[in-house]
């Protein structure tokens, strides 16, 4: 099956309360522009990318950048309660032809072309295909008080990031399903596993990572300095 028509929803409506910054993380400035500049940049110079659709948090309209610049950008669409219900709106406002869609984190600025291109390529015979990396890190299952409770065996344990790019209608009936069945979750991909689709992993970018909290701020922007100083 080709890749079709191919639309990035952009999941840009949370408050990011871990950053604990008075402005949602994805509007902060890193490197000059507003961190969902980042994704939506690299959106705009990919070939394989044909429209955007963009969730922002509803309300305060006046705190959100200008997005008028990005010439893909075909919706922009106010967000929901949770990360599930901000990609059922965004959804809703895919173009008719998007035969393909990519969902992206716009807490995720540091995601690449190469990667997209990776992922469009896995999808070839199957529902999605999602990057992830496998666990280095010793795993335990640690009590309230502490205590360690037992070790975790990481052997094919992955940790999965964003873009996730699948074929639209097994997206739509998974979420569908989620919604019907009361299922919340904040990976697209496991609504598709549930459903019965089949889902493929490629090997994922260690600096394509999430900004959870203020050190991972920290952090995009050295990387972001680094890359100028090398150019
Ligand atoms: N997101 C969304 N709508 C929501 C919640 C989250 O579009 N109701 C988006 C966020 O903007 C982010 C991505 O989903 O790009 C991943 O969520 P997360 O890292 O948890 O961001 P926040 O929910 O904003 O942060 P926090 O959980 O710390 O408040
Ligand atoms: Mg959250």
């Amino acid at each position: 099956m080709q890749v079709s028509n191919v639309t990035a929803v952009v999941l840009a409506a949370g408050s990011g309360r871990r950053v604990g910054s008075d402005i949602p993380k994805q509007f902060l400035d890193l490197g000059g522009k507003p961190m969902i500049f980042r994704c939506l940049d690299v959106f705009e110079a990919c070939p394989m990318v044909q429209a955007v659709v963009v969730a922002l948090p509803a309300g305060d309209e006046s705190r959100r950048p200008d997005l008028s610049g990005h010439t893909k950008v075909t919706s922009v669409v106010a967000g929901g309660q949770t990360r599930q219900a901000s990609l059922g709106k965004a959804l809703s406002h895919l173009p008719r032809s998007a035969g393909t869609v990519l969902v992206h984190d716009a807490a995720r600025p540091l995601v690449d072309q190469p990667l997209i291109l990776s992922l469009l390529a896995a999808l070839d015979g199957c529902d999605g295909a999602i990057p992830a990396i496998p666990l280095e890190d010793t795993v335990k299952r640690v009590a309230e008080d502490r205590t360690v409770e037992s070790e975790v065996d990481r052997e094919g344990i992955w940790r999965v990031q964003t873009p996730q790019v699948f074929r639209r209608a097994a997206l739509e009936d998974s979420l569908a399903k989620a919604v019907e069945s009361g299922l919340e979750s904040t990976d697209c991909s496991q609504m598709l596993t549930r459903a019965g689709y089949t889902v493929r992993v490629v090997e994922g970018d260690p600096l394509n990572f999430k900004v959870t909290r203020a050190a991972d701020l920290w952090l995009a922007e050295q990387i972001l300095v680094s890359r100028r100083e090398e150019e």
